[in-house]
């Protein structure tokens, strides 16, 4: 694990012989020129090996996490340019094992984070409207499995709900084609052990119930909930002015279902990369990298960490400026930079936000490459920093909803297909990253940290007073599925979803 395994890695750090004093200053050109195919390769590979030696996923608390957490830890430490430290928390675990028939023959199914154990063998009831009452429910709920539609109320509502009206069991069916991925139900509850299913297969079983044919379900869900000690990585540079700190990060966890070489390990691979070419220059302002867990489960890693900074002493404000990245290398990619400005969604960041949007649209520009924008709603890391009114910015290339035939005028690709078709699935592998984008993403970081960790004038002093909470607010996923720029054109505000992380609960 050490990085004598990964020579392409280690050579990309300054041998440690070279003291501070003897190297550079640090530049955008300079910086940019050493981010290279074989270094993402490589600590790409380094994530694959560890999810393929750990059962397939890198699911925080885990083996395949744990092992990601110690090759950045020792990665990192080995250079001896950061002071490196693992902070531990402890964050509730959900997962396990769901199985679904539907008269004898086996049908798709996912469980939900946070759902109820049990098995159920008895005949498929559909309930009223989107389930969202208790009133929804027929009296034949009561020992029978429920087929309820997404939509309009959050899933544990209708969990809840079945379980009230006495249903051994519930089937939610996506409203929008395909399965629904990542669907949670928030937090533990009494809930009906219930699983997601394809729109596709919850409209045939909805007309054959209709139809007064009698369907008959076997459920089960092994649902695992317990508490597990987990760690996020934190490097900062010994050199430069740590009271003025540029932060950057990405999350370390997969989902369950998958390895998550894009979702998030792009991420994670393209600031260790920007990480280790930083080791050959010097720099004005200090540069901290965090490698944050459990982002899966709500954003819990980032969250601990931003709470544990003492606000009183200071620390907080001396975070400048944040910036995330969360899936820079989808196979079906366009280059979307956080919204920082408000102009495309209507959702600003604290002062600094729109600054850092347009260096990023800068960088573009000059690469020769178009580019768009992602809402700025804080569901990914980022959230936590905007909340302490930190500015921040980002970059994403989009996860399960699909391309515009715009974006594919743009940025080449296929049209009316996800961003990654593969995302939280078992496909997310190092065969599925789109290395173009990988590497251009990966030039853009650094281009950021370089300009920040020379002169951060730009960006405004962190203001002590907190923002008030950004509006999370709750639309129905599918009931509007528009595109970015009809978005803006509607003065649509927020995502046809609402998540923390990458986890739906609606
Ligand atoms: C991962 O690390 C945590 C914290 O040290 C430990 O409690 C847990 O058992 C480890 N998991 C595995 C599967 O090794
Ligand atoms: C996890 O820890 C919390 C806080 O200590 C506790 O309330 C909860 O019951 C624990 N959950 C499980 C599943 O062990
Ligand atoms: C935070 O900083 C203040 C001022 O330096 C200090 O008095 C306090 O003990 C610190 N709090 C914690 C939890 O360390
Ligand atoms: C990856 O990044 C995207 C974009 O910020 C974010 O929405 C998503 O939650 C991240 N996924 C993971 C697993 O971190
Ligand atoms: C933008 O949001 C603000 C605050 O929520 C609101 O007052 C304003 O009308 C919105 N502007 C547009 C164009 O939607
Ligand atoms: C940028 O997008 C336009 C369409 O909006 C397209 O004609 C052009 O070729 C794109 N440029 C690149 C470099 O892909």
């Amino acid at each position: 694990m050490r990085s004598s395994t990964l020579p392409v890695l280690a050579a990309l750090a300054a041998s440690c012989a070279a003291t501070e004093t003897e190297l550079p200053p640090v530049t955008s050109e300079a910086l940019q020129a050493l981010i290279s195919l074989d270094g993402l390769t490589s600590g790409a590979q380094q994530l694959q090996v560890i999810a393929d030696a750990a059962g397939g996923n890198r699911v925080f608390g885990s083996k395949g996490h744990n092992d990601t957490v110690y090759f950045l830890y020792d990665t990192l430490l080995a250079t001896g340019y950061y002071d490196v430290y693992l902070q531990d928390f402890v964050e509730l675990f959900s997962g396990g094992t769901s199985s679904l028939t539907v008269n004898g023959e086996a049908m798709e199914a996912d469980l939900f984070t946070y759902d109820s154990s049990g098995s159920a063998s008895a005949d498929l009831v559909a309930v009223s409207n989107l389930g969202c009452e208790l009133a929804d429910y027929p009296p034949e709920s009561a020992n029978a499995v429920v087929l309820i539609s997404r939509g309009e109320c959050p899933f544990a509502q209708k969990a809840s709900n079945a379980a009230a009206a006495g249903a051994l069991g519930a089937l939610i069916y996506n409203n929008v084609p395909g399965a629904i991925s990542g669907g949670t139900l928030s937090e533990p509850g009494d809930y009906a052990p219930s699983l997601s299913i394809s729109q596709e297969d919850g409209l045939a079983l909805l007309a054959q119930v209709e139809a007064g044919t009698p369907v008959a379900v076997e459920l089960e869900v092994n649902a695992i909930l317990e508490n597990r000690t987990t760690y996020n990585v934190i490097a900062e540079t010994k050199g430069g002015d740590h009271d003025n700190v540029i932060a950057l990060g990405a999350h370390t966890d997969s989902v369950e279902a998958g390895p998550g070489i894009n979702d998030n390990g792009s991420g994670t691979i393209g600031i260790l990369n920007v990480a280790l070419a930083l080791t050959r220059f010097t720099i004005t302002n200090a540069v901290r990298f965090g490698f944050w867990s459990a982002e899966e489960f709500g954003l819990k890693g980032s969250t601990y960490y931003v709470s544990t900074l003492n606000q009183t002493a200071g620390e907080t404000a001396k975070v400048r400026a944040y910036l995330n990245f969360d899936m820079i290398a989808s196979p079906n990619y366009a280059y979307m930079i956080y919204d920082g400005d408000g102009s495309s969604f209507n959702l600003t960041g604290p002062p600094g936000s729109a600054e850092i949007e347009a260096d990023f649209e800068a960088f573009f520009t000059s690469a020769g490459q178009n580019f768009t924008a992602t809402a700025f709603d804080g569901r990914s890391d980022y959230g936590p920093f905007l909340e302490n009114n930190i500015p921040a910015g980002g970059l994403f290339t989009g996860a399960e909803d699909p391309k515009t035939p715009e974006e594919v005028a743009m940025f080449g690709g296929t049209a009316d297909v996800a961003y990654d078709a593969n995302y939280h699935q078992p496909g997310d592998t190092i065969d599925n990253i789109a290395w173009d984008a990988f590497l251009l993403n990966t030039k853009a970081i650094a281009n950021s940290i370089a300009l920040y960790a020379t002169d951060l004038s730009k960006i405004p002093p962190v203001s002590a007073t907190a923002l008030p909470k950004r509006a999370r607010s709750v639309d129905v996923r599918g009931a509007v599925r528009s595109t970015p720029r009809q978005k803006r054109a509607s003065g649509i505000k927020s995502h046809a979803c609402t998540r923390r992380g990458h986890v739906l609960n609606i």
